[in-house]
């Protein structure tokens, strides 16, 4: 909680070295849940590029016992405390500090710092969570050797973990026990962890690609331990994948996952002790979906990934962070997609990453909170573990590769890690490397991470049919953001290619005489305006432009509507093809909105139903890519394009799209619902996760106004599903077709009660179904099994409502905001980061009609004027009102 009044924004460009360096940490703890005795050893020594001989240590929610340096006892004079610093003025050049905290872990429910779950001691410290654990120079450029001697219960804690090598173990009498560990890498404290629990777990020796054996351990409740398999498959399909692609191999004998069901984000790649959100761990064919598995492969890999590129090299500061999650998120999607292991595959998950990025990240960027992906200030650190960090930041990753090419990111790749292993080091590092490598000037391509906003490229085309030459032209302008009003050009790599009349690609000519008679050139856009000659042009070719979505941008281009159904027929490029579908869509929910808007007649075109029914028959695609291809633009989406959002006239557009495409397919969707069941034993494999998606859509269609036979059809599957997909599947389309919604919901919540992932399931989908108003939401909170102390619970119920359900959440009375107001309130008392995530619920509120924007403007300031709110939320609320 804020002390004093406003909070401090923090600089980057006031980023000092550390004034002590600190080479080993010794920390003991007595573990209790009210009252945790942590002692703590320090050794530091000056650092030569520090003018300071001040100590500064961080320490917050902690009571001091005692302190001491060099063997004295300091008195409160001897130190200064204030806020959450504490400092040691005129230090001699080598110390060594004791300290003595105590810290009540039962009464932490913001989740960070050490912490109690279902009885269970964890700890959660990025970011700056080891401050409420202990004093300590808490700043990821302070990297230490660690030794952790753990006390505790052992009828209560049988398991104690740490990061490293367990070196020690025994009887303390009294019922304690004791653990030692000791980490041999130094890391900076932000990625210590301990964990003291009941748990048991799947273990594996696994065999490097070295021939070195290491230990892996999957960590969970006793009544999991059905549920972890996909994870530990996962992670021996990380750690190949890493030796494989990128040489990389893991650094340490023993390597833990462990799951806790109170946990702020997904999980945490702390050293050699991963701690993972349960929904990114537990994972059997009862209780999860296809997406979860998804999830929990991604995930997994993520923070094992994390080890090389984000451990062992890691920030210099907090401005630097998606040196590590941009870095790393990149590599997840790769080893997703490598996965796959097919074209078609990896397409379907690079549509997944574009449909993220327009959905969440273009959003944040047009909107308050917009930032850089390297930040240049921030008041509350955790506000920034976002799409932009993260999304956008493995974006600009992935453009080194489109730039260089997969061998010239390796080599760049090899040499970061050449020139930075054991470091703490900034983007421009990476930068570096990348242009290095491959003696590449990379200066301009800085502007990625200085400057925020999604650039917009727009593209022009001439065809001279006597020269037989195409040009493309394309312009570049960004809009302004808080604090950059002009924007300078950033280089975009912008990937080509030109379609005939036989849908069939061109092979290119261009300028470029090293890349000749290829389907796809990458033009590299530096200027404001670029005009790209191709040469050789038989016929006016159709265009696909930004293939692969080679850079996070908007793409202008005047379309016509038979261009745009020839690439959704032919393109090559599985994405372009996808997102040919996508404008054709948007364009006709954009005209439907107006219409409902203004009280015209609604109506769809023989064409695009044509289109639609064309590529859901089309046996040759993947089911999976018919599935996202037939996704409509979401809500959110197609918001965004407007002048003046009017949620509930979009709602009316989209619905009637979906009814009329419903209506008119019906035949097609019932012979796919048929053509693509998956019999047999549940996998969770991609192709039969595609056909589960193309199948639940087709059911959800039919459901839209469903006669006996789909209602039947959809009961069927409920009753009958061998798997979770499908149950919930089935259940969704029976709650948004509103019949016989209660029957079911009971049915389910009593087949799962005891099962808390499903639980939130069936509270999100309750949450985010057109039928559910705020009233309904506050009934739903009544349910014994809510609790706003459980980030999932919270989410599932609350953040479904705000941001998945947008025609209720934005009802006319404003009454919904009020709700959002209130709730924000209560969950800062306890967690300042989910309340503070919630908060950002509101971002967009100016761009929607004057009704709303008044509700919406007074519901903030309502959070604003509230007396105890924690830096995260105000910093969120004030520049929504700033
Ligand atoms: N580094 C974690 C990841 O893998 C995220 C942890 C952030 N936690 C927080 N409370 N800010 O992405
Ligand atoms: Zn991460």
């Amino acid at each position: 909680m804020r002390t004093d009044s406003s909070p401090q924004t923090i600089f980057r460009k006031d980023y000092l070295p550390p004034s002590y360096l600190v080479d080993t940490v010794e920390l003991g703890f007595d573990l209790d849940p009210a009252r945790t005795i942590v002692a703590s050893r320090v050794t530091l020594r000056h650092n030569p590029a520090s003018k300071s001989r001040d100590i500064v240590l961080h320490g917050e929610a902690l009571e001091l016992v005692q302190l001491r340096l060099n063997g004295k006892t300091l008195r409160p004079g001897q130190y200064e405390l204030s806020g959450s610093t504490l400092t040691i003025r005129k230090a001699p050049l080598a110390v060594v500090l004791e300290i003595e905290t105590l810290t009540a872990p039962v009464k932490n429910t913001t989740l960070s710092g050490l912490y109690v779950s279902n009885g269970n001691f964890f700890t959660q410290c990025e970011a700056e969570g080891f401050r409420r654990i202990t004093y300590f120079p808490d700043r990821p450029d302070v990297m230490a050797k660690y030794t952790v001697m753990l006390r505790a219960d052992k009828a209560l804690y049988p398991v104690l973990l740490s990061n490293g090598n367990l070196i020690e173990q025994g009887e303390l009498g009294d019922g304690r026990h004791y653990a030692k560990w000791e980490d041999p890498f130094k890391k900076p404290s932000y990625l210590f962890a301990l964990v003291a629990a009941r748990l048991v777990c799947q273990e594996e020796r696994y065999t490097l690609q070295s021939g070195r054996e290491v230990l892996l351990q999957v960590w969970v409740e006793e009544g999991n331990l059905d549920k972890t398999d996909y994870a530990m498959q996962s992670l021996k399909n990380s750690i190949r994948w890493d030796e494989q692609r990128f040489g990389l191999e893991l650094d340490l004998d023993r390597f833990m996952i462990v799951a806790v069901g109170d946990f702020n984000m997904g999980a945490m790649e702390n050293k050699g002790l991963n701690i993972f959100n349960t929904k990114f761990v537990l994972a059997n064919s009862r209780v999860a979906t296809d997406i979860d598995y998804a999830g929990i492969e991604a995930v997994v890999g993520h923070e094992y990934f994390h080890n090389w590129t984000g451990n062992r090299v890691t920030c210099r500061d907090w401005f630097q962070l998606s040196l590590k999650e941009g870095l790393t998120v990149f590599r997840d999607q790769e080893f997703s997609a490598d996965m796959i292991g097919t074209d078609s595959g990896r397409a379907v998950t690079r549509i997944d990453q574009v449909r993220t990025l327009r959905q969440a990240q273009f959003p944040e960027d047009a909107g308050p909170m917009a930032h850089p992906v390297r930040p240049d200030s921030f008041v509350e650190i955790n506000n920034f573990y976002t799409v932009t960090i993260y999304e956008k930041g493995a974006e600009v990753v992935r453009m080194y590769q489109t730039l260089l090419g997969r061998d010239g990111f390796r080599k760049g790749m090899d040499l970061y890690f050449e020139r930075h292993d054991g470091q703490a080091v900034e983007c421009d590092d990476f930068r570096a490397a990348m242009a290095d490598a491959n003696g590449r000037d990379l200066g301009q391509f800085e502007r990625w991470y200085s400057q925020a906003g999604t650039p917009v490229v727009r593209a022009e085309t001439n065809y001279d049919a006597i020269a037989r030459t195409f040009d493309i032209t394309l312009r570049q302008h960004c809009p302004a953001s808080a604090g950059q009003e002009h924007k300078l050009p950033f280089h975009i790599p912008v990937a080509v290619g030109l379609l005939g009349a036989d849908g069939r690609d061109l092979a290119l000519s261009t300028d470029a005489k090293d890349r000749q008679g290829q389907a796809t050139v990458v033009l590299e856009l530096t200027g404001e305006e670029q005009t790209f000659r191709f040469h050789d042009i038989a016929e006016r070719p159709t265009p696909s432009i930004l293939r692969d979505f080679s850079a996070p941008v908007v793409l202008e281009y005047d379309y016509t509507d038979a261009e745009l159904l020839h690439l959704f027929s032919h393109d090559s490029d599985p994405v372009n093809r996808w997102e040919a579908g996508q404008r054709l869509a948007m364009e006709r929910l954009l005209k439907l909105t107006t219409a409902v808007a203004t009280g015209k007649p609604l109506a769809l075109d023989a064409t695009f139903i044509a289109a639609q029914r064309a590529l859901l028959v089309d046996e040759t695609l993947d089911p999976a890519f018919r599935e996202l291809a037939l996704i409509l633009p979401s809500e959110t989406i197609i918001a965004e394009q407007m002048e003046v959002v009017e949620p509930q006239a979009i709602h009316s557009a989209r619905q009637f799209m979906r009814r009329t495409l419903a209506a008119a397919l019906k035949p097609e969707l019932l012979a796919q619902y048929h053509a693509n069941q998956t019999p047999g034993a549940y996998s969770p494999d991609a192709l039969s996760a595609g056909k589960r998606a193309l199948k639940n859509l087709a059911l959800s269609y039919l459901l839209i106004a469903p006669q006996e036979a789909e209602l039947a059809l959809a009961r069927q599957q409920f009753a009958e599903a061998g798997n979770m997909t499908d149950r919930a599947a089935a259940l969704v389309a029976l709650i948004h077709s509103g019949a016989e919604v209660g029957e079911h919901l009971h049915s389910f919540y009593q087949d799962f009660e005891h099962e808390a992932l499903v639980v939130d399931k069936w509270f999100a989908m309750q949450a985010a179904a057109p039928g559910t108003d705020v009233a309904a939401v506050r009934k739903l909170m009544e349910h014994p099994a809510f609790t706003l102390k459980n980030p999932n619970r919270a989410r599932s119920l609350i953040f479904n409502f705000t941001n998945g359900n947008p025609s209720q959440f934005h009802a006319a009375d404003g009454s919904a905001y009020e709700f959002w107001a209130e709730h924000v309130i209560k969950l800062d008392a306890l967690n300042p980061q989910v309340a503070a995530r919630l908060a950002r619920s509101m971002d967009r509120w100016r761009r929607y009609t004057p009704a709303l924007q008044a509700h919406m403007q007074r519901a903030l300031e309502r959070v604003a004027a509230h007396a105890r709110l924690s830096n995260d939320v105000l910093e969120v609320v004030s520049k929504a009102l700033a």
